[in-house]
């Protein structure tokens, strides 16, 4: 497998990518794993990504010196190009002029990397600093007017780097280089594809947890439901999928996951409700973190309790198996990323275990982002109303909820939501009709409804009222790693609006939020 070494997260994602459209598996790791941990995974090549710092930044990431010893074909973009200089003795300069967006190199001939690519090609920069002087054994092998070394290599250690962003699709010859490193010169084959990764995935599953049992924490949402059908293909019966009911859940959706995994997937599931429990331990908290931490611990709590229940019968519970995906990891202040990340937000499902409660976890989409989790899960046979459905995230409808939760509020928001989902669900559906693109430009990605701890005054049928805005949120991404604001039709928007005030009592307002992400989120909470 191609190991891509993440200098900044979202270019790492999208390099694994394009590896894996070329049927080469790839898994992203952190920068700074060592070689002697990189010889353990034994990759069979690596990829340095690009990255937003600068090598000389005083907190600028740095790379293990012995990779470059591992005897394994290395091909760096961007920052992996200059920090592959900087390590190996070369120099980086910082420029005045930088270089954003297309740009024509011009290639040298005989480099393999650029195999039946024009001599002069378009290329994607972003860069300010630039290699000067590249390292003892290395050639220049492409340039731009303004970048003197947009290439370099050490063709005898199999060492390639660029300057420019093959992975991105304004780079028109990027897919064959990336096909020339990874066929021509690491010599692999094509042996990857979404069915072969159903069955490898499925059998490391069934060897990780042998005979012993497995619960998994079953939210209905795509992640945790592709995890259920490959823990039902791995080990059937032996996975007890448990579906804890928080009260923080949209309109329906307990009866909707209830159906699906009772009548339509053949696995043991177990409803359990903890509505009551859980408002008792919320009612008056207001900060964001602490109702994360507090729902997140008593998550753990309800099934070790529905663990120590099946316990006995015959064997014990030790799996927990659960959807967490890579973005997860990332926001959640890097668990597994070498602790690169900060925390933006505890994610739900990675808050420590409470004391008494222990679980080995299995989180097989760890490595995984959502479009790839969402075409696993169609491969896997899942219907694509669930392959398909929007993520909503673990601590549900209170942290869309500003301020302390109570019922009142949460039935007001659960009823703006339901008309929030039903009006933009139509309009993705239209969008898709027309484009045959399920994530096509402008359509929504993720669309709710948010209750803010405020009231304003309205009037209505001649009386004034005081009542709350509902915030509208919907937004256009392909991963949450970021995403901007959707650009609905006037006329969508006002439907929203018109309905949510008509048909929700206690509502009497509703406002667009129209920022990006960075800088804000697409959770508010
Ligand atoms: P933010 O608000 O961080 O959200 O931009 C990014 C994506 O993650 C979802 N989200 C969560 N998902 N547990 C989850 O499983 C959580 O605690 C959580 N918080 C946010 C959010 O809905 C969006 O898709």
């Amino acid at each position: 497998f191609v190991a891509v070494l993440d200098f900044g997260a979202q270019y790492g994602q999208l390099i694994a990518r394009r590896v894996r459209d070329l049927n080469v598996y790839s898994e992203i790791v952190p920068c700074d794993i060592s070689a002697d941990e990189l010889r353990e995974m034994a990759p069979s090549a690596l990829i340095l990504s690009g990255g937003p710092a600068s090598v000389y930044a005083e907190d600028a990431p740095r790379v293990d010196p012995a990779i470059f010893e591992l005897g394994v074909p290395v091909l760096g973009f961007c920052y992996g190009h200059q920090i592959t200089a900087v390590t190996l003795g070369g120099k980086v300069a910082h420029s005045e002029v930088g270089e954003y967006g297309p740009a024509t190199i011009e290639r040298d001939h005989d480099s393999v990397l650029f195999n039946s690519t024009p001599l002069k090609q378009t290329v994607w920069m972003s860069h300010r600093d630039s290699v000067c002087e590249v390292p003892e054994g290395f050639t220049v092998t492409a340039s731009t007017d303004v970048c003197p070394v947009a290439a370099m290599e050490n063709a005898e250690r199999r060492i390639y780097t660029t300057q420019f962003h093959p992975e991105v699709k304004h780079t028109e010859h990027g897919q064959q280089i990336l096909s020339n490193f990874l066929f021509s010169i690491c010599g692999l084959e094509k042996n990857w594809s979404m069915d072969n990764l159903v069955e490898t995935m499925t059998n490391e599953f069934r060897e990780k947890v042998g005979d012993d049992r497995v619960i998994l924490a079953l939210s209905g949402g795509v992640d945790s439901s592709v995890v259920a059908a490959l823990g039902a293909r791995a080990i059937g019966k032996q996975m007890t999928c448990v579906f804890i009911n928080h009260g923080l859940l949209r309109k329906n959706e307990p009866e909707q996951v209830e159906e699906v995994f009772t009548k339509q997937f053949d696995v043991d599931f177990i409803h359990v409700h903890a509505e009551d429990r859980y408002a008792e331990l919320l009612a008056g908290v207001t900060e964001p973190e602490e109702k994360r931490r507090i729902i997140g611990t008593q998550f753990w709590k309800e099934f070790f309790a529905v663990a120590q229940q099946l316990e006995t019968d015959d064997k014990p519970v030790k799996f927990l198996a659960q959807g967490t995906i890579y973005p997860d990891i990332i926001e959640s202040g890097a668990r597994k990323t070498g602790g690169k990340a900060s925390t933006i937000k505890s994610h739900h499902n990675l808050i420590p275990f409470p004391e008494g409660v222990s679980f080995d976890l299995i989180e097989p989409l760890d490595h995984f982002f959502k479009d790839e989790v969402r075409a696993l899960g169609l491969a896997l046979g899942l219907p694509e109303h669930i392959v398909f459905r929007q993520p909503f995230p673990g601590p549900g409808l209170a942290i869309r909820i500003i301020g302390a939760v109570d019922k009142e509020k949460l039935e007001i928001l659960k009823g703006a939501d339901a008309i929030v989902r039903e009006e933009l669900d139509a309009y993705n559906a239209r969008l898709f009709e027309k484009t045959g693109e399920r994530n096509s430009e402008h359509s929504c990605w993720q669309y709710f409804a948010v209750l803010p701890d405020i009231k304003s005054v309205g009037v209505m049928g001649d009386e004034r009222t005081y009542q709350r805005p509902i915030i509208l949120r919907a937004v256009e991404s392909s991963d949450a790693m970021t995403a901007d604001w959707a650009k609905l039709p006037y006329d969508v928007l006002a439907r929203i609006s018109g309905r949510i005030v008509a048909e929700v009592p206690g509502a009497n307002r509703v406002c667009y939020d129209i920022t990006s992400k960075p800088p804000a989120t697409i959770e508010w909470e």
